[in-house]
């Protein structure tokens, strides 16, 4: 039965982690998946999470399953972060699911679209997260790609993006990210998402927000610019909320999917049929992270200090772009890097060649996504030299 099994390839992100793990080098740096990483190169557990995990763990009563939407208060807490501010006036046409991590929002997302609109296509930027192409295929989508880059200028190629976001068919479905676009890190400005939004109003395709870094690229409140142009556009839409990065919970497996309808009763519709969806893929949620998040969002002092440690993590990203892109002017390397400067959240594309990449890995043990997409929140006091001279080395930066 068996003896026709191929092993599968090994996952562009994740498995880069596993070979990261495996070797010897002391020197070893990943720059590969998309974990913070404070300057002395730990993933620590936020004090805001502590705090909250502390008061759960001494009012716990019970291990009971929870509802197959998930916490009722982490639900409501999250529908209200999602539409907090100017963006509130989708609220009341909007259902809330807990979901195992924004990777789960996204499956359960597709398995609800592919139920709703079978013929529906899936489009995705180009470039993006690789993952975004197996989940919506696993759902039986078929993908197409509209322009988002462009590589030669660094930047966001807003004409022709716009462009083919103007001739998606009705009916389709667009998988945007709500900010720090992964892996290019070039994301809109707040004028574009009302652009982008007047599109889909226009053209009547289906955006599908992937909001798994709010507050890593300007600040939560300027982070919501892309769900409040939808809201704003009165458009049905979807949005996978993670509190894998932001809140620092990435194992605890924290996500939400919001499904915007065109009215309330088409969203409590919705609601039966997503339960119906989840049912069938997990049953129902983990228990854990989600009382965390549900608590750490809905109490104000953990709230105030939560938003201060993510913004020490955004600034701390900031400020490592600043060090490496003059490390790498310090030390000669050719071209102009000051573009990484500019981009937002975690990611950046470096530029480098696939060879490059390879010779990084194999020669220096420096593990970085082929395509050249470096995690810049893995640069560290302890690595930014190493990684420095290296790339000096590899790009032949005289010596
Ligand atoms: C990444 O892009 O590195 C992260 O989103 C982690 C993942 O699951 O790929």
């Amino acid at each position: 039965m068996f003896n026709t099994l191929k092993p599968a390839p090994p996952d562009p992100i994740l498995g880069l982690t596993e070979a990261w793990r495996e070797d010897p080098n002391p020197q070893k740096v990943n720059l590969g998946v998309g974990v913070y990483k404070d300057d002395g190169g730990r993933t620590p557990v936020l004090e805001a999470v502590k705090a909250a995990e502390a008061a759960l763990l001494a009012a716990e009563t019970t291990k009971t399953y929870l509802p197959i939407a998930g916490d009722p208060d982490f639900r409501r807490r999250v529908q209200a972060f999602v539409f907090e501010g100017p963006a509130e006036t989708a609220g009341p046409r909007a259902v809330t699911l807990q979901t195992p991590g924004g990777t789960g929002a996204l499956r359960v997302g597709a398995e609800f679209v592919r139920f709703a609109a079978p013929d529906a296509r899936v489009w995705l930027s180009a470039p993006t997260w690789p993952n975004h192409a197996g989940v919506f295929s696993a759902a039986g989508m078929e993908a197409s790609a509209y322009p988002w880059y462009d590589a030669a200028a660094h930047r966001l190629d807003t004409a022709e993006m716009l462009a083919a976001l103007r001739a998606v068919p009705a009916g389709d479905v667009v998988v945007l990210h709500a900010c720090c676009h992964n892996p290019s890190g070039a994301d809109p400005a707040p004028e574009q998402w009302l652009e982008i939004a007047a599109a889909a109003a226009d053209a009547g395709w289906l955006p599908f927000l992937d909001a798994a870094y709010l507050g890593f690229a300007r600040g939560l409140v300027q982070d919501r610019a892309a769900t409040e142009a939808f809201a704003a556009a009165g458009v049905p839409f979807l949005q996978a909320t993670s509190f894998s990065k932001n809140l620092a919970l990435y194992g605890e497996r924290v996500g939400a999917l919001t499904f915007v309808g065109p009215d309330e009763g088409t969203a409590a519709t919705a609601l039966s049929q997503l339960q119906r969806i989840v049912r069938v893929l997990y049953s129902n949620p983990p228990i854990h992270g989600a009382a965390v998040a549900a608590r750490v969002l809905g109490d104000r002092l953990l709230r105030a200090r939560w938003e201060e440690e993510l913004t020490a993590m955004r600034e701390r990203i900031h400020a490592v772009r600043g060090e490496l892109v003059d490390g790498l002017a310090a030390r000669g390397v050719p071209g102009d890097f000051s573009f990484l400067r500019t981009q937002q959240g975690m990611f950046s594309f470096s530029g480098l060649s696939d060879e490059a990449v390879a010779r990084l890995r194999t020669e220096k043990a420096i593990y970085i996504v082929k395509g050249g997409r470096i995690n810049v929140a893995g640069l560290t006091r302890g690595n930014l030299d190493y990684v420095c001279d290296s790339i000096a080395e590899v790009l032949g930066a005289p010596g």
